[in-house]
């Protein structure tokens, strides 16, 4: 695979980041997308729903304040849903919002843990998914292959992620909010020495494109991959089954 710039994804950086914005976290998301981050999340749980297993339980990786998660359980019944993030602040947030979110005694439990070594039996999870968190693992390829490890056979895995929009003058004023006023206004707004929200844009930007996620999906042996780009491609989301023939795990 191409050899990309270089961001600093350290486990010990990347979570005292994480760590340090968490109040802030839910606020400017939903700042900075007008909202649509909600979106974007409500859409691809309801696709990924509308093609996979109708029972088992539910992975959300890198739940950070459990966004994911909320809305599997808004728009699932009987299942039992999982949240895991290396941020203990984040997790904290996360934990308040799923205690205020009358879920009925349904089992939810997110808990502190590392993306790249999940505290779970192999093939435990019917749907193991990830929002805007694989960029930030340190390694993306260990990443995928532990949700694939613990996803059933059959099951589904997911990535929704930001990505670019392709269409060039859309493109152009993205990049340029992106790069030169989304930055300022963060770090102003949630100021943090570990440069936050100008790490947003830079591990954008470096990140994998869509089509190359979807070569590394298929490279592990995940089938009947799917993408759909949301908003114009400022986000796109990537799924597919771990096909009981491919299983490595
Ligand atoms: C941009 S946030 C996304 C949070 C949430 N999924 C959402 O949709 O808003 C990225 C999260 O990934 C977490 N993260 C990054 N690397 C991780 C790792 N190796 N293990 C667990 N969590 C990790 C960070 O702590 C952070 O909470």
């Amino acid at each position: 695979m191409q050899t990309k710039p270089f961001t600093d994804k350290s486990p010990e950086k990347i979570r005292r980041m994480f760590d340090s914005i968490a109040p802030w976290y839910d606020f400017l998301n939903h700042f900075f997308s007008l909202g649509i981050d909600r979106y974007w999340r409500r859409a691809a749980v309801k696709r990924i729903l509308s093609e996979t297993i109708p029972e088992g339980s539910i992975l959300d990786v890198c739940c950070g304040t459990g966004d994911l998660t909320l809305e599997f359980l808004k728009q699932t019944k009987n299942r039992e849903y999982y949240g895991i993030d290396f941020s203990p602040e984040m997790v904290n947030i996360g934990l308040r919002k799923i205690e205020r979110y009358k879920n009925n005694g349904i089992p939810v439990r997110l808990m502190v843990g590392d993306a790249l070594n999940l505290p779970f039996e192999s093939g435990s999870f019917s749907i193991v998914a990830v929002a805007f968190g694989l960029r930030n693992v340190g390694n993306t390829e260990r990443g995928l292959r532990e949700m694939f490890r613990v996803c059933k056979q059959d099951g589904t895995i997911a990535v929704l992620e930001f990505s670019m929009p392709e269409r060039p003058i859309l493109s152009t004023a993205y990049r340029f909010y992106f790069r030169s006023i989304l930055p300022r206004i963060g770090q102003f707004l949630a100021r943090n020495q570990s440069n936050a929200y100008h790490y947003l844009p830079e591990s954008v930007l470096t990140f994998d494109k869509p089509k190359e996620l979807v070569q590394r999906l298929q490279l592990l042996g995940i089938t009947n991959i799917q993408t759909q780009p949301l908003t114009f491609g400022i986000a796109t989301l990537i799924w597919g089954q771990k096909n009981a023939n491919h299983s490595a795990n």
